[in-house]
C-alpha cells in the first residue's frame, strides 16, 4: 500500500484515486503522521501532496524520519518544497505565481519519467519554487520559466515534482504516477474495489463496535450503497430510516423503500411532508431554505434516533466531492452553496460519525454498489439534492408548485429513458421559475408559469458541461409539458456551464 500525507491540496483524494486506478491500495492521513506509524502500516512508498502552505514562511513539516524510511517517496508541488526544504535545499517565493498549463522537457534518462513522452503540458499552480537542490539530487525537469519543475535522487529514491500529475489537464500525469508505482516502488496493483468493500465493511465493524448505528437513506445513489455496505457489516444493529420530506421527485417516496426491500433492507419510513412544508412557507431566499430543511431535518432524525436504544453511531454517505465543496464553503472564500445537509447533527445528537465512502468519488460509489448487488436501475439514477425540490422551486415553496415541479419533472425524466439518453446525462432536471410569461393556447391568451430544463455531462458535480439534447426529446418534453400540466405555458433549456453556473439553480 501507499501512504499520502495531506498537506490540504484539494487534489489529495484524487491522488488517491489515481493510486487506487493503477490497483494499489492507498490511504490518506494528516501529513505529521509518524515515520514509525507508516512503517507498521507496511507502506512501500509514500506520497507528499500539495497544499496552500509555504515552506518560506510556516512550514508544515513531516516526521523527517520519513525521509530514512528506505521507501520510494515522491512529493508534489508544496510536497516536493519541503523535501527540498528539510534535506537541504532551498525555497524562494516567486514574484509571480505560476498557475495553467507549461510544456515540459525533462531529461531522457529521468527514472520517474520513463515512458513519458517529451514534451508534456503540465499543470501547476504555485508559488514558491525550489531554488537550490539537496544534495544527492538533480534536476529532471524543467519549463521555460521554472528551471526546476522536477528533481530526483535515484540512489535513495526520492522525487519531486512542482506540478500536478494527478489532474487530469496534465498529460502524461497517468503515466508517471504508474511507473512511480510499479517501475520505482514495485507495486503489482492486484487490489480492487472488492477488497474496499471488505475493508470498509471491517472499518464499519471495528468503529460501532458492540453499539448500534443509524443511517438516512434517501434512495440516491450514495445513501443507499452506504446502507447496504453498513446493513453488511452490523446487520440488525443498522437502523435504515427514510424521511419523507414532500420535497422528492415524483413517485418516489413510494418507490424509495420498496426498492430497498429488493436489496435486502428493511426501511423505516417517516411520513414528515407538513413537517418541512410549514416552515417553508413564504420563504424564499435560498439559504434559508436550505437551513430550514437541514434543521428540520435534523429534528425529525433526532427524534427517530431516540426510539433506538442503546444509539452509538451515524453512518452518513458523504463523498469525496461534498467534503471539497463543503470545505469551500467554510473556508475564507465566499458562501458558495452550504451543501453539508446534516453538518453539526452527529455532534448535537452525541454520535460518533462513520463516512465508509468519504474518499470515493461517485462512479467509484457506482462500482462498489453493482459489486454489492444493488439494482443498476438504482444505482444509474442522476444525483438529487438535500434539499430536494425546494432549491428546484425559485422562490416560495408551495404545496401547489411542488407538485407542478414534480409533474413537469417526471415528463422530462421518462422522456429521456424512452429516448436512451439517460444513463448518458449525468443529472437532468426541471425547475420551475417564479414568473409568468404571456402565451397562447387554442384561441385563448395564457398567462402562465415557466420551466427550465437542465441537462449535464460531469464526472463528480464539481465541473459541468450543458448537454446538447437531440432536439426531438426537447420538442417532446416542451410540448408535453405545457400540455399536461396546466400551470405551466413555457419551457426553457439551461445552455450554462459550471462554472461560472452551478448544476443547481439555488
Ligand atoms: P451545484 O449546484 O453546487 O451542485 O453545482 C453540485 C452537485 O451537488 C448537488 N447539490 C446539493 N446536494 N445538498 C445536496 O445534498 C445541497 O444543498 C446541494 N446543492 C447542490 C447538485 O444536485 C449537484 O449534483
Amino acid at each position: 500500500m501507499i501512504v499520502i500525507l495531506d498537506f490540504g491540496s484539494q487534489y489529495n483524494l484524487l491522488i488517491a484515486r489515481r493510486i487506487r486506478e493503477l490497483g494499489v491500495f492507498s490511504e490518506v492521513h494528516p501529513y505529521d503522521l509518524p515515520a514509525s506509524e507508516i512503517r507498521r502500516r507496511g507502506a512501500s512508498a509514500v506520497i507528499l501532496s500539495g497544499g496552500p502552505g509555504s515552506v518560506t514562511e510556516t512550514p508544515i513539516h513531516p516526521d523527517p524520519a520519513v525521509f530514512d524510511l528506505g521507501v520510494p517517496i515522491l512529493g508534489i508541488c508544496y510536497g516536493m518544497q519541503v523535501m527540498a526544504h528539510l534535506l537541504g535545499g532551498r525555497v524562494e517565493s516567486r514574484s509571480t505565481r505560476e498557475y495553467g498549463k507549461h510544456a515540459l522537457r525533462f531529461r531522457p534518462d529521468a527514472l520517474l519519467f520513463r515512458g513519458c513522452e517529451d514534451p508534456f503540458q503540465a499543470w501547476m499552480s504555485h508559488g514558491d519554487s525550489v531554488a537550490e537542490l539537496p544534495e544527492g539530487f538533480r534536476v529532471t525537469a524543467s519549463t521555460e520559466d521554472l528551471p526546476v519543475a522536477a528533481m530526483e535522487d535515484g540512489t535513495r529514491r526520492l522525487f519531486g515534482v512542482q506540478f500536478h500529475p494527478e489532474v487530469t489537464h496534465t498529460q502524461q500525469g497517468r503515466r508517471l504516477l504508474e511507473t512511480f508505482v510499479r517501475a520505482i516502488a514495485g507495486l503489482e496493483g492486484d487490489w480492487s474495489l472488492g477488497d474496499f468493500i471488505e475493508e470498509a465493511v471491517e472499518g464499519i465493524r471495528r468503529k460501532v463496535g458492540g453499539g448500534a448505528a443509524l443511517c438516512a437513506v434517501s434512495g440516491g445513489v450514495d445513501s443507499t450503497v452506504t446502507a447496504v455496505l453498513a446493513h453488511r457489516a452490523l446487520r440488525d444493529r443498522l437502523h435504515p430510516v427514510f424521511v419523507d420530506n414532500g420535497l422528492l421527485r415524483k413517485g418516489e417516496a413510494d418507490e424509495v423503500p420498496l426498492r430497498l426491500a429488493e436489496a435486502g433492507l428493511s426501511l423505516r419510513r417517516v411520513d414528515a411532508r407538513a413537517r418541512f412544508l410549514v416552515p417553508l412557507r413564504g420563504v424564499a431566499d435560498p439559504e434559508s431554505k436550505r437551513r430550514i430543511v437541514g434543521e428540520t431535518f435534523i429534528r425529525v432524525f433526532e427524534e427517530e434516533a431516540r426510539r433506538i436504544p442503546d444509539l452509538t453511531h451515524l453512518i452518513q454517505g458523504t463523498l469525496y466531492p461534498d467534503v471539497i465543496e463543503s470545505m469551500s464553503v467554510k473556508g475564507p472564500s465566499a458562501t458558495i452553496k452550504s451543501h453539508h445537509n446534516v453538518g453539526g447533527l452527529p455532534d448535537r445528537m452525541d454520535l460518533a460519525l462513520v463516512e465508509p465512502l468519504r474518499e470515493l468519488f461517485k462512479d467509484e460509489v457506482r462500482d462498489v454498489g453493482r459489486l454489492l448487488g444493488v439494482s443498476r436501475d438504482l444505482l444509474g439514477r442522476h444525483p438529487f439534492p438535500g434539499p430536494g425540490l425546494a432549491v428546484r422551486i425559485l422562490g416560495e415553496v408551495t404545496p401547489a408548485d411542488v407538485e407542478t415541479l414534480q409533474g413537469a419533472d417526471a415528463i422530462f425524466i421518462e422522456e429521456l429513458r424512452r429516448s436512451g439518453t439517460y444513463d448518458d446525462v449525468w443529472q437532468a432536471f426541471a425547475v420551475l421559475l417564479p414568473v409568468r410569461t404571456v402565451g397562447v393556447m387554442g384561441d385563448e391568451r395564457t398567462y402562465g408559469r415557466v420551466v427550465a430544463l437542465r441537462a449535464v455531462a460531469s464526472v463528480d458535480g464539481m465541473t459541468a458541461d450543458w448537454i446538447d439534447l437531440p432536439r426531438a426529446v426537447l420538442e417532446r418534453t416542451a410540448s408535453r409539458i405545457v400540455n399536461e400540466i396546466g400551470e405551466v405555458n413555457r419551457v426553457v433549456y439551461d445552455v450554462t456551464t459550471k462554472p461560472p453556473g452551478t448544476i443547481e439553480w439555488e
